[in-house]
């Protein structure tokens, strides 16, 4: 048959959420309607996808309760997917909140062999002007036709790549997007027109894609957990304290989202220390909006290798990541 087969994940989100009525676009429940009901409501789905459709319901979940369990699912159908000749990409349909974290953890592990698309909406499937149905019709296009292998975050008529995508807006419908970056292709009309060479988007290290092998992977969706790491925020008046009591608690690493150029309050800077001494991973990243730490000269100065080149919410993925494939002692 040869890559004629689209597969499309379900996990819930608000692009499955149902509210009261028709004109409410806050206070309904995510994760209700079926991922085939999804596609039903997009009239020419098969057109687009060049092919058979093939739906899997994995959760039904509002992504701020993403878990381990089901991110796993995840891994184990993209695995799948990417290993059947008949498969030609995977489309998932998710919710908002937690999209770029799936987005970033399905980039880290996996082959880019095929497009694996994520999707979304900021309307629930019951509103007067419900943005799902769009989105996943641009979605299906990008995974069909867009031409490209890789995870990328399709909403509002634009394509991200995992690396650079987050939400900035909690309610806009405009609400993913590259920052600095910029998105790397428009859907127009059931088109894709790509903004950029065809080259991995990877940011630097320490957080470079980890190009995991088959046995990695299978030993890392054995875990009952992963890693525990936090994001700490880094502020005016910022105490060592809550550091203190996340050591104390066992966590295995933190992210601080510094001020600035990835600075820390120099209380907080202390307790950081003091964690670092008892084997605590510690990467430092920005807490601005836009941007990444830059690091001085070449970036060769060895107390720079902590500097994180990725979102906060990202390199705690990475992190968490990079402390599962460590052995513990
Ligand atoms: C969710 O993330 O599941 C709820 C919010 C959304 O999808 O916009």
């Amino acid at each position: 048959m040869g890559q004629s087969k689209l597969v499309i994940l379900g996990t819930g989100g608000t692009i499955a959420g149902r509210a009261d009525s028709q004109s409410q676009a806050v206070g309904y429940k995510a994760g209700q309607i079926t991922v085939q009901s999804l596609l039903d409501a997009v009239p020419d789905l098969e057109q687009q996808a060049l092919g058979l459709v093939q739906t899997q319901q994995l959760a039904q979940v509002d992504s701020k309760d993403m878990d381990w369990p089901v991110w796993r699912a995840l891994l184990r159908a993209c695995t799948q997917a990417l290993e059947d000749a008949d498969t030609r990409a995977v489309v998932i349909t998710h919710g908002t909140d937690t999209l770029e974290e799936t987005a970033w953890l399905l980039h880290s592990l996996l082959p880019a062999t095929k497009p694996i698309v994520l999707t979304c909406a900021m309307r629930p499937a019951t509103a007067l002007l419900a943005d799902g149905p769009q989105n996943l019709r641009d979605a299906v296009t990008v995974a069909a036709s867009g031409g490209r292998s890789g995870v990328w975050v399709v909403a509002g008529g634009e394509v991200h790549a995992a690396a650079q995508v987050q939400k900035v807006h909690p309610y806009r419908l405009q609400a993913m997007r590259s920052m600095e970056g910029g998105p790397q292709a428009l859907v127009e009309e059931g088109r894709v027109r790509w903004l950029v060479p065809d080259a991995p988007v990877t940011p630097v290290a320490p957080v470079a894609r980890m190009a995991i092998s088959a046995p990695a992977l299978s030993d890392l969706l054995a875990l009952d957990e992963l890693p525990w790491v936090e994001v700490v925020f880094s502020s005016a008046l910022a105490r060592a304290c809550g550091v203190d009591a996340l050591v104390a608690a066992g966590v295995r690493g933190i992210v601080v989202a510094g001020t600035g150029n990835a600075t820390i309050h120099e209380s907080m800077e202390a307790a950081l220390l003091r964690a670092r001494d008892k084997g605590v991973w510690i990467w430092r990243g920005t807490r601005c909006a836009e941007g990444l730490p830059v690091a001085s000269g070449l970036g060769t100065d060895p107390a720079e290798a902590d500097l994180v080149q990725l979102p906060v919410a990202k390199a705690r993925i990475a992190m968490m990541l990079a402390l599962a494939a460590q052995p513990r002692d």
